[in-house]
């Protein structure tokens, strides 16, 4: 038989017990999400791909090396989203989206597509909790949204001493755009240090030379103009007042004048949360954000300042190190029928507890299942708090054997009582 073609690299199956680890993350981020009267979003994970290159910007590494990017059956390119932002700001101006709500904020969870080179923590379909919030600009904003986000990390088990909150300003466009000219005569100094990658990133983006990841590079940027000492006095009041906010809740938060985001619709306020918790290693950025207060507007809305951020899920997990068994419930209780005869008169009843939300597992196997013994050892895999036992004898007398696994203890309960008398026991 020939071997099954394997899953497409860098896209992962999660499984149980893995699941309920997600399962426990996203309830979390939706229940705080929901307390900041965010409300959900859902898009589509196929855009026509011109919607990235306007928004994410050509000459990022998004979009001119890592989207999967193809011809549909029409002979129109789409992409799937390598990010959340760009669909939420064309789901935002399609449906005139301000009329209904001035203030919109959203928030969606799904999965992200890039063509990166897989490693841990760095996948090719990877999933983002995210929030956008449109048609607020003032500096309190983007201190609420950062204390969200880090009470999502909070809630979800990040201790905030695990947490590095690091924040920047761009300015406004204009602003950066003088910046970068500046860049660009320093880095034209520097010719001769600059390697082939940064030598093309001159050209197209100079910005994205800040990022490299070269020790030449790295070391040839601390000399390099800072875009923060270079703000209008305009632009510098604004970031401080959201620094300011960030006081007022406490939240901790450091300065690098050198943060760049590797996205181009930013503006202002630019944020990365990074930890130390867990097993992340290099990749251990869990989420980043920013403002965006040109993009519906270069998206043909009305001008619409706007604020976002996206958690990297798989990232988060990696950071929690509790076992995944640990966020799993338990089965209630195991129904152990001895033959065909007892299974036949449990499953009515097991369907009872069932449908009253007790979580119920029943052997359904032949006799050689059957034996009480593997029956219970079956149980206790399962973390069983309770079996049922039934046999010839339970089924003579309506009265069943329950087992209390945890206690060792047992006891006989007739059959119409059992779903209190199990309620009784699990609580
Ligand atoms: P981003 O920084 O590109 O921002 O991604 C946010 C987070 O997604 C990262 O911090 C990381 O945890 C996770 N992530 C990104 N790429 C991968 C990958 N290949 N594998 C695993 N995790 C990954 C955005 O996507 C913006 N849309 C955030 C935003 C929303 N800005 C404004 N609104």
């Amino acid at each position: 038989m020939a071997d099954v073609p394997p899953g497409v690299k860098g896209m992962n199956d999660i499984l149980p017990p893995e699941v309920s680890k997600w399962q426990f993350l996203e309830e979390k981020a939706r229940g705080v999400l929901e307390a900041f009267a965010y409300r959900e979003l859902r898009t589509p994970v196929l855009e026509y791909t011109p919607l990235f290159v306007r928004s994410v910007g050509e000459v990022t590494d998004v979009v001119e090396k890592q989207m999967y990017t193809f011809d549909d059956r029409d002979g129109r390119s789409v992409s799937l989203r390598p990010e959340g932002t760009a669909s939420a700001v064309r789901a935002y101006v399609e449906r005139a989206q301000w009329n209904k709500e001035p203030v919109t904020r959203w928030y969606y969870l799904g999965p992200m597509f890039r063509h990166e080179r897989a490693q841990r923590g760095r996948l090719r379909q990877f999933h983002q909790v995210g929030a956008e919030w449109f048609g607020v600009d003032q500096p309190s904003a983007d201190a609420e949204m950062i204390a969200m986000l880090v009470t999502i990390l909070e809630e979800i088990g990040l201790p905030r001493s695990s947490l590095q909150i690091v924040l920047n300003s761009l300015g406004a466009p204009e602003e950066r755009a003088a910046y970068r000219d500046a860049l660009v005569a320093f880095y034209d100094d520097h010719r001769g240090k600059l390697d082939e990658d940064s030598l093309r990133r001159l050209q197209t983006n100079p910005l994205r030379i800040l990022d490299s990841k070269s020790p030449e590079i790295v070391a040839l940027n601390h000399s390099a103009p800072v875009l923060l000492e270079t703000l209008s006095d305009q632009s510098k009041d604004r970031f401080h007042q959201v620094t300011a906010r960030l006081d007022d809740l406490k939240v901790p938060y450091t300065l690098d004048p050198r943060l760049v985001r590797g996205l181009d619709y930013y503006t202002a306020t630019i944020f990365e949360i990074k930890t130390t918790a867990g097993e992340l290693g290099a990749q251990n950025t869990i989420c980043g954000g920013g403002r965006y207060d040109r993009l519906v507007e270069s998206l043909s809305g009305p001008p619409t300042p706007a604020i976002g951020f996206a958690l990297g899920i798989e990232r988060a997990l990696l950071a929690l190190s509790e076992p995944a068994e640990s966020f799993e419930s338990a089965v209630s209780v195991f129904f152990a029928p001895m033959d065909a005869a007892s299974l036949a008169y449990a499953l009515p009843i097991a369907h009872r507890l069932r449908v009253a939300g007790i979580r119920v597992e029943i052997e359904h196997r032949p006799a050689s299942h059957k034996n009480l013994g593997n029956q219970l050892k079956r149980a206790d895999k399962l973390r069983a708090r309770l079996a049922v036992i039934i046999g010839g004898n339970e089924i003579a007398s309506g009265n069943l054997t329950v087992k209390d696994l945890a206690h060792g203890t047992q006891s006989e309960i007739p059959a119409a009582d059992l779903e209190s008398k199990i309620h009784q026991l699990l609580d």
